[in-house]
């Protein structure tokens, strides 16, 4: 059965929760009636039910028993109080998937019946407009069904890869991070153009379709990175110069120690 069959429940309608239901009903992948949302935030859950028409409850037992596919969407630390909360009313029938940033995979099973499936998402902000990168790691429950189940579920957000468990730190670092490293280099990027005589709102929309156009190019041509900068970088040119003060500054080390940092911190967490 796929999860486009089946109704879905979304555990915490926040920041995430709330981008997946708008997801999965943008993609086609459930209808209104087949989405619920649990949250103890009545404002939230109503304002979702206003603009998209789901079910509603403040009641993640009433969810879990009338939604199939289960989606653990609250923060860390709340996780095994909504397992515990759920595990009696969760079947074989069930699909479980945690958002939940370094909730394993076994302390997930530990709270539920034997047998159910169990996936971990490692989802990222831009997410958010449909433009996420998810990377999912399968529970010993679940198999090639439940994969192709999972990764139609969250195309609906964007991008997605399956990966080992193992590899979910790594991938915290690079693309679950990422975002707010992207950030901090438009921001600076958008710094230089004010420094030099642009205003603030010029030198930003520069800079962001500068990311956008450059990421694009190299993810529709499948160019390499550095064969892109090769053709920019004309001899003697204004590219090289800027170039130059990168590598005089380590930007490639810095971000290579930010994802490493990353890494190791969301290691640390767990
Ligand atoms: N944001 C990201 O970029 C990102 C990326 C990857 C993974 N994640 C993971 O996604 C999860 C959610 O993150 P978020 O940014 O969406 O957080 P969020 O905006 O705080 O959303 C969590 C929601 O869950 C609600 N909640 C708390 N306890 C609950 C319970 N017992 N039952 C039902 N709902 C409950 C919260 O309500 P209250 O505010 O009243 O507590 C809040 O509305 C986290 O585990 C995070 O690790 C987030």
């Amino acid at each position: 059965m796929t999860a486009s069959k089946r109704s879905v429940g979304v555990i915490g309608a926040g920041a995430m929760g709330s981008s997946m239901i708008r997801g999965f009903l943008k993609a086609g992948l459930a209808r209104p009636q087949d989405l619920t949302a649990s949250d103890p935030r009545k404002g939230a859950l109503q304002e979702l039910h206003k603009s998209v028409s789901v079910n509603i409850t403040g009641d993640n037992t009433a969810l879990a028993q009338r939604s199939e596919v289960v989606v653990i969407a609250v923060k860390p630390d709340q996780a095994p109080k909504v397992l515990q909360e759920i595990a009696p009313f969760i079947t074989l029938e069930h699909q479980v998937f945690s958002i939940a940033a370094g909730v394993s995979i076994a302390a997930i099973e530990r709270h539920l019946p034997a047998g159910v499936s169990v996936i971990r998402a490692m989802p990222n902000v831009p997410a958010l407009i449909g433009e996420g990168m998810t990377v999912l790691a399968l529970g010993t429950n679940s198999g090639p069904e439940e994969r192709e189940s999972a990764e139609k579920l969250f195309s609906a957000l964007g991008k997605v890869l399956t990966l080992k468990e193992s590899d979910l730190d790594a991938v915290t670092g690079v693309s679950g991070c990422g975002p707010a490293y992207m950030a901090v280099v438009l921001e600076a990027l958008a710094d230089g153009g004010v420094k030099m005589g642009l205003s603030r709102q010029v030198a930003l929309d520069l800079a962001v379709q500068t990311m956008i156009g450059a990421a694009r190019l190299i993810q529709i041509t499948g160019e390499h990175p550095a064969s892109l900068k090769d053709r920019v970088c004309s001899p003697g040119g204004s590219t090289i110069s800027g170039v130059h003060v990168l590598e005089n500054g380590g930007l490639r080390g810095l971000l290579i120690s930010a994802v490493e940092a990353s890494t190791r911190r969301s290691r640390e967490l767990q």
